[in-house]
């Protein structure tokens, strides 16, 4: 699926993916005369961009918004280093980010995608990704957090560091919270080793506004902000179809109408977790199968069986059994034989 907007990485290079030594950020220049041309397509061809970019596309339903700003900023980053290259030196771009948005829709994902293409663009040595919470940077005592921190950030060097809901690292209410401490820290090092760590903010858009107000420090070290909206219906039916035919399941005819009203259901329902509860709504349903194959008098079962979820794998989840029945939309009473 290509239809992620008109940025330059929409096309498959023909040049197939070679292993190349990466330029060092202080070699000598290459010469480049005023009508010298360079290729852009060989020297996508030869990092691993396009695998990356195509690997996103299709793990993630969606998120269109969310692939399109990648694309750009693969498509700056590769700039970057052919201009780098002739000598036509500027600023390295800033890429320290924030992702907002609820739980569920894809954040962690999409990072680990991007350490993978900052390493594949030659911007991360490593490229791999570190995710923590305010627990694994502030101490409880006095004296504590500085080492905590700067253990994380040792382990994050050369890749990504995502910190999940960081505005719990500000306490409005306590002016001599140890978070303040661990903030000063990974300001300095985001502002002086950003050639060798990303950092990605991570967590509800309002309570993240909030924390860059009172840390304009933060703010103004984040170039990139993206927000991740929640799924519609068709989006989280579309996650989980694709969540079970990589598990090798497929839903019924009856399941699927069964499984769509489900989400409907969930969706309004506390603790909803966008595409997280798709992946636990479908692990239990294959202990239900699981269970329904097990304790059956029926002693054969196909490929097809084991490999099919039918409604009442679903229809038994406590989603669409505790409101009284006639609450239940028309469908899944059918669906029920009820
Ligand atoms: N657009 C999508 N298409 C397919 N699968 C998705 C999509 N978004 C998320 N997922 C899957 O849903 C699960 C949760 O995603 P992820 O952990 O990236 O979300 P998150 O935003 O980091 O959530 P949290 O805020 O709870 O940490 C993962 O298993 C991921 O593969
Ligand atoms: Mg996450």
């Amino acid at each position: 699926m290509s239809s992620t907007g008109n940025t330059g990485f929409n096309m498959r290079p023909d040049a197939a993916p070679e292993a190349q030594a990466e330029p060092q950020p202080d070699a000598v220049p290459e010469t480049l005369a005023p009508d010298d041309l360079v290729d852009v397509v060989e020297e996508r061809g030869r990092l691993d961009i396009d695998a990356v970019l195509d690997r996103l596309d299709r793990e993630l339903i969606g998120l269109v918004p969310v692939k399109t700003r990648i694309r750009q900023l693969a498509a700056l980053l590769l700039v970057d280093r052919l201009r780098c290259r002739y000598g036509l030196a500027s600023d390295r771009p800033t890429l320290h980010m924030c992702f907002t948005g609820a739980p569920g829709t894809g954040k962690t994902t999409v990072a680990l995608r991007i350490a993978e293409l900052l390493k594949s663009i030659g911007y991360l040595e490593k490229g791999h990704l570190v995710t923590v919470t305010r627990d694994e940077l502030v101490g409880q005592y006095i004296g504590h957090t500085a080492p905590k921190t700067k253990e994380v950030l040792k382990r994050a060097i050369g890749g990504v560091l995502f910190i999940d809901e960081a505005y719990y690292l500000h306490r409005a209410e306590n002016e001599r919270d140890y978070g303040q401490e661990a903030i000063e820290i990974l300001l300095q090092v985001m502002e002086n080793q950003r050639e060798d760590l990303v950092v990605i903010l991570a967590g509800y858009k309002d309570r993240m506004d909030t924390f860059f107000q009172s840390n304009p420090g933060m703010s103004s070290r984040i170039a990139h902000h993206i927000d991740f909206p929640d799924y519609s219906i068709d989006e989280l039916f579309a996650i989980g179809e694709l969540m079970l035919t990589e598990q090798r399941y497929e839903l019924s005819p009856e399941a699927r109408t069964a499984f769509r009203h489900y989400l409907e259901r969930r969706a309004e329902q506390p603790r909803f977790a966008n595409a997280r509860s798709v992946r636990n709504a479908l692990e239990r349903a294959r202990l239900r199968q699981a269970n329904r194959i097990v304790s059956s008098e029926q002693r054969h079962w196909g490929r097809a069986d084991l490999m099919r979820i039918e409604p009442s794998d679903i229809l038994e989840s406590r989603v669409m059994t505790q409101e009284p029945d006639d609450a239940a939309p028309a469908t899944v009473r059918q669906l029920r034989g009820g």
